[in-house]
């Protein structure tokens, strides 16, 4: 076991609805610490940088468009095998496969409008960070 630390973000669903605390609270009952968190508008070039990875995929311009459609809350959480266990408090990226008691379970309303994102691994983690937060900005 090491303590590890991963990348949130709560999506613009959730901010819309007003549920960010929700979230939160069920990311603090699994555990895992908010270490940092702030809440953005994220810009075109944020939204089409962050999930690069997906830029072939049927479904990418949605996705950023989905991403810039209102406010997220951008947060590094710490905790014993941070990845992970956060990926298993989010459940599936699909509410409806997603396990009972989970983020997305709870408050998910679609696949793209799916509440959270989680890092997958730990390379993807320590640059997702870096892409938002400063050192001194994260405090543990
Ligand atoms: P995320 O990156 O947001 O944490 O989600 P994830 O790892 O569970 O899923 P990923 O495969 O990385 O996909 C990123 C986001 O793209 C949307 N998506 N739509 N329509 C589709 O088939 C589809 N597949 C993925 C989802 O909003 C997913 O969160
Ligand atoms: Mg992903």
């Amino acid at each position: 076991m090491s303590i590890q630390r991963t990348f949130s973000i709560i999506k613009p669903d959730a901010t819309a609805r007003n549920i960010t605390g929700k979230v939160n609270a069920k990311i603090e009952e699994s555990g895992l610490r908010i270490v940092a968190q702030k809440r953005l508008l994220l810009t075109e070039e944020q939204a089409s940088g962050f999930y690069a990875v997906h830029k072939d995929r049927p479904f990418y311009t949605d996705l950023v468009k989905f991403m810039m459609s209102g406010p997220v809350i951008v947060q590094v959480l710490e905790g014993e095998n941070a990845i992970v266990a956060y990926r298993k408090v989010m459940g599936a990226t699909n509410p409806a496969e997603a396990d009972s008691g989970t983020i997305r379970a709870e408050f998910a309303q679609s696949i793209d409008a799916n509440t959270v994102h989680g890092s997958d691994a730990p390379e993807t983690a320590s640059e997702e960070i870096k892409f938002f937060f400063a050192e001194n900005e994260i405090v543990g």
